[in-house]
C-alpha cells in the first residue's frame, strides 16, 4: 500500500496550544496511509537575506524536513485576524533561498483553531495567499474552521464530540486524496 509522509506545522508556540490539541486529534483521526511528523518553528531565528549564504543548522533541518515530506499541513491560530508571526518567519526560512523554494509544487492543506466563532477563517485566508505565493499545491475544499469549545477534545487530542469527530476525519481523508492527485502528476523526485 502507498502511504504519504506528512508534515505539519503548529502555528502557536504556546504550551497550552489548542491547535497543538487539534494536531493530535487530526493524528488520531487521520487514514492509516498518512504518517504525520511535526516540522518545529519554535528554535528558528528571525529571517534575513543575510543569512542566504549559509542557513543555520535550524533552517538546514526546517528545509530538510520539508524536502523529506510528501505533503504538509498547517494548524494554526489566528493572531490579530492574521498568520501568526513564528509561522510566517518559519515560512519565509522555508522559501528561501531565491530558486530553492522548499514549497514549490508541494501539496498542502490549511486548518485551524479559535477560542472564537470565526475559527481562523481570516488568518487562513492570509495562509493560503501566502502559500499561494510560493506555489504550494493547496487544498481549496474542504476548509476547516473549527470552533474550541471545552469539552470536545481531550488534551491529548480524542474528539469526544461525534460530528466534530466526523468532520476532522473526513478533512483528513480528502486532505489525503488530494496528496495522491497532485503527486500523481507532480511526484516529489
Ligand atoms: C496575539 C493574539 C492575537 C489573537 N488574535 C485572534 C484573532 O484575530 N482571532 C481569533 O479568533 N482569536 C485570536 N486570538 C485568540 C486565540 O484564538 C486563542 O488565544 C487561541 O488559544 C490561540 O491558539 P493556540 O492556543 O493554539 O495558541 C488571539 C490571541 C493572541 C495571543
Amino acid at each position: 500500500m502507498v502511504s504519504y509522509r506528512v508534515g505539519y506545522f503548529v502555528g502557536s508556540l504556546s504550551s497550552t496550544s489548542i491547535n497543538r490539541t487539534l494536531s493530535r486529534a487530526l493524528i488520531r483521526l487521520a487514514p492509516t496511509d498518512l504518517t504525520l511528523t511535526e516540522i518545529r518553528i519554535d528554535n528558528l531565528p528571525l529571517y534575513s537575506p543575510d543569512f542566504d549564504a549559509d542557513y543555520p543548522p535550524e533552517a538546514r533541518a526546517l528545509k530538510d524536513a520539508i524536502a523529506a515530506s510528501d505533503a504538509v499541513l498547517f494548524v494554526t491560530p489566528e493572531y490579530n485576524r492574521s498568520i501568526p508571526g513564528a509561522l510566517k518567519n518559519a515560512i519565509d526560512w522555508a522559501s528561501r533561498p531565491w530558486g530553492q523554494n522548499s514549497f514549490d509544487h508541494l501539496p498542502a492543506a490549511v486548518i485551524g483553531a479559535s477560542i472564537g466563532q470565526i475559527g481562523t477563517a481570516v488568518a487562513q485566508q492570509s495562509l493560503r495567499a501566502v502559500l499561494s505565493f510560493c506555489n504550494a499545491r493547496q487544498m481549496t475544499a474542504p476548509e476547516a474552521y473549527v470552533y474550541f469549545q471545552p469539552g470536545r477534545f481531550t488534551d491529548d487530542g480524542e474528539v469526544t464530540d461525534e460530528s466534530t469527530a466526523r468532520f476532522l476525519g473526513d478533512f483528513m481523508n480528502e486532505f489525503r486524496d488530494h496528496i495522491e492527485r497532485v503527486l500523481t502528476v507532480l511526484p516529489r523526485s
